[in-house]
């Protein structure tokens, strides 16, 4: 015996709510083929985004990550004093120093929060997710306040068709509290830190990513980890109703929906497609999608979906959640 004492731990955990930001500005295909040598054509064609949302130079990643916050403690029907701790996950920050979470949380009014941002990349909502899952339960923080935020727009070269015609700006966030029943199964996580040249920066200013290479890893690698996180929850394919991966590529996305069809989950499974229309957000990208899917109401209280994040590291995460 050591004689130290533990935190009360909890044994369960779930979503208590969601919200979302996204600037105002529509960046339409069109708009992107007046810049560059690219048509609305290929890009539905080739990645299924219709039109996408870019901040402007005045809007900073801070703060959207303050909006999509405050609007998912107001979904929760909590207050600031409600929540302890702020994780940001983000890896677009204009500078390492300071970090976000901090001043998104005394902007929010989450007074003397824990405060940390963290980098999964476009995993970082769900390695974010299951950190603050985690914490609950052991006693470390009562309620936590879990943000994916990004200014994207600030590290793609604006004319690299590549990339411009991809990658966009916004936020998500969700909070999480104990519950009486498990709400956020265990998070399956990794990487393939062997690829990360596949996905970084090139010149340390603008992101680079082989593209083809990712999609084959992101194709044939995440539908087994998604099964692995089923798995670990306990749950049988057929009984998702919503899958919500990483909105990178909504060729991507169906790969990933088909295969887990093959498994057994159903026809009528709801599958998220926001990237249609907001492009690929990165770590804000799965809990937007759930934030519109809800407002939508394409999913409603008790659903069960499953959350798969992946992008650069090469870092992947995933987990089945109750939705809120
Ligand atoms: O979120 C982080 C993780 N990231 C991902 O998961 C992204 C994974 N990768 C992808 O989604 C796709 O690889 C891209 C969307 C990035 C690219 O699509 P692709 O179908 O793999 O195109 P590609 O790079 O193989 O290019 C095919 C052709 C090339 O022309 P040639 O060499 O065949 O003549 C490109 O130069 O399309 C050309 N191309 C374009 N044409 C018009 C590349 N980008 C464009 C463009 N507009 N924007």
């Amino acid at each position: 015996m050591t004689g130290l004492r533990l935190a009360p731990a909890v044994q369960a955990t779930r979503i208590l709510g969601v919200g979302s930001f996204q600037p105002e500005r529509v960046v339409t295909n069109d708009d992107l083929s007046k810049i560059m040598d690219t048509t609305d054509e290929w890009i539905r064609d080739r990645v299924g985004i219709v039109e996408r949302r870019f901040a402007d130079a005045d809007l900073k990643l801070v703060d959207m990550a303050v909006f999509a916050g405050s609007k998912a403690l107001a979904n929760a029907g909590l207050s600031p004093s409600d929540v302890d701790t702020v994780i940001l996950a983000n890896c677009t920050m204009p500078t390492p120093i300071p970090n976000g979470a901090a001043q998104v949380a005394d902007r929010i009014g989450v007074k003397g929060a824990g405060a940390f941002d963290l980098n999964a990349a476009c995993a970082g909502f769900c390695y974010a997710l299951g950190t603050a899952s985690d914490l609950v339960r052991a006693g470390s923080a009562r309620r936590v306040l879990v943000i994916g935020a990004e200014k994207l727009t600030d590290w793609v070269e604006p004319t690299d068709r590549a990339n411009a015609i991809i990658f966009a700006d916004g936020a998500g966030a969700a909070v999480v509290g104990p519950a009486d029943e498990p709400g956020i199964g265990p998070v399956v996580w990794g990487s393939a830190g062997d690829l990360v040249d596949l996905i970084s920066l090139r010149d340390d200013r603008w992101i680079f990513q082989e593209g083809q290479s990712v999609f084959r890893w992101a194709t044939t690698q995440i539908a087994p980890i998604a099964q692995r996180a089923l798995d670990a929850a306990g749950i049988a394919p057929a009984e998702l109703d919503v899958l919500i991966p990483h909105q990178a590529n909504l060729r991507i996305v169906e790969a990933i929906a088909k295969k887990l069809r093959a498994n057994g989950a159903r026809a009528d499974m709801v599958v998220a497609d926001d990237i249609v229309h907001s492009g690929n957000t990165s770590s804000a990208s799965i809990p937007m999608a759930m934030d519109h899917m809800r407002a939508a109401g394409r999913i409603k209280p008790g659903d069960v979906a499953l959350l798969i994040g992946f992008g650069a590291g090469l870092s992947y995460a995933g987990q089945v959640v109750i939705c809120p």
